[in-house]
């Protein structure tokens, strides 16, 4: 088996982004214009229950304004502005998506946060930091689509103070194979989910403690009912970011749920001793 990482850059390789998001922000205003995270919430929260789930889970994680926060799998950027914006901590992402990683730099600039939030192109599986830089990782529907999870937490501990946080919240395997094309993988080539059990089994050997653990599967099916009934989604959104069969990946991912094929895991750690 490979360990997907190109198929994953191909699924993410968003052709002229940062151009498109450029001229879809123009329904929001002039280029000047200052915009905030929550006008850019239906583009930038590139997971399930959208901006709701970064604040939940900053709250959950204990982020506070002293904090050093690293996100891995940053995306274009909406959760690392949202928590420098809401908690007054400084963030930095990382992404494999190039494309991703300018799009956010430039989205940023346009929420005028620079100064507090930056992005770098990297895999979390390499991350291009030294041991124990960061307070708080976060870590949103990302895990999906890495097949070396065992490398993943390792590095996300590695890269934590003793003590510090480390967040997920992700798409786990529940009673059966998904749908495909799903948001993050059109094939199963990019799709490496675990079960809720089997990702706590990889995390924990890492050198983690389990402080939350919450099955947020009802939440989710709610948000796509909810999302069906208002109808088309606001513009911009990420169609921009994924293109126009975004609404059938999305579509796909409420299926799964409904049909209890797949389920949602948020949960909280603190990070002990590094078992080698
Ligand atoms: C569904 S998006 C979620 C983005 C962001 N966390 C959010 O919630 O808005 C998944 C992101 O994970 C990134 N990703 C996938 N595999 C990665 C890896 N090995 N290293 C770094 N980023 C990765 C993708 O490029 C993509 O931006």
């Amino acid at each position: 088996m490979t360990d997907g990482l190109d198929d994953v850059r191909e699924h993410y390789r968003a052709t002229g982004l940062t151009g498109r998001l450029k001229m879809a922000l123009a329904a929001l205003g002039p280029e000047h214009q200052r915009l905030t995270p929550q006008q850019l919430g239906a583009l930038d929260q590139f997971h399930t229950r959208g901006l709701a789930a970064t604040a939940e889970l900053a709250k959950l994680a204990g982020i506070t304004a002293d904090m050093a926060v690293l996100d891995v799998g940053s995306g274009v950027g909406g959760p690392a502005r949202f928590l420098a914006a809401t908690h007054g901590c400084r963030v930095v992402g990382v992404d494999l998506s190039e494309p991703f990683v300018d799009a956010a730099r430039y989205l940023t600039e346009r929420t005028r946060q620079s100064g507090e939030v930056s992005f770098e192109t990297a895999s979390a599986l390499a991350l291009p930091f030294d041991d124990g830089r960061f307070d708080a990782v976060l870590l949103q529907h990302v895990a999906m689509n890495i097949s070396g999870r065992t490398q993943l937490y390792r590095e996300i501990r590695r890269v934590l103070k003793p003590g510090g946080r480390f967040a997920t919240f992700d798409i786990v395997l529940n009673g059966g194979e998904p749908h495909y094309p799903v948001p993050w993988a059109r094939t199963p080539a990019t799709s490496f989910l675990l079960t809720a059990a089997a990702t706590r089994e990889a995390i924990e050997p890492a050198g983690f403690r389990t402080l939350a653990w919450q099955d947020d599967t009802e939440a989710a099916k709610a948000w796509f009912v909810q999302l069906r009934a208002s109808g088309p989604p606001p513009s911009p959104n990420l169609g921009v970011v994924m293109g126009p069969d975004f609404m059938q990946l999305a579509t796909n991912l409420g299926r799964n749920l409904m049909e209890g094929r797949l389920g949602i895991l948020t949960a909280v750690f603190e990070a002990t001793s590094i078992n080698s």
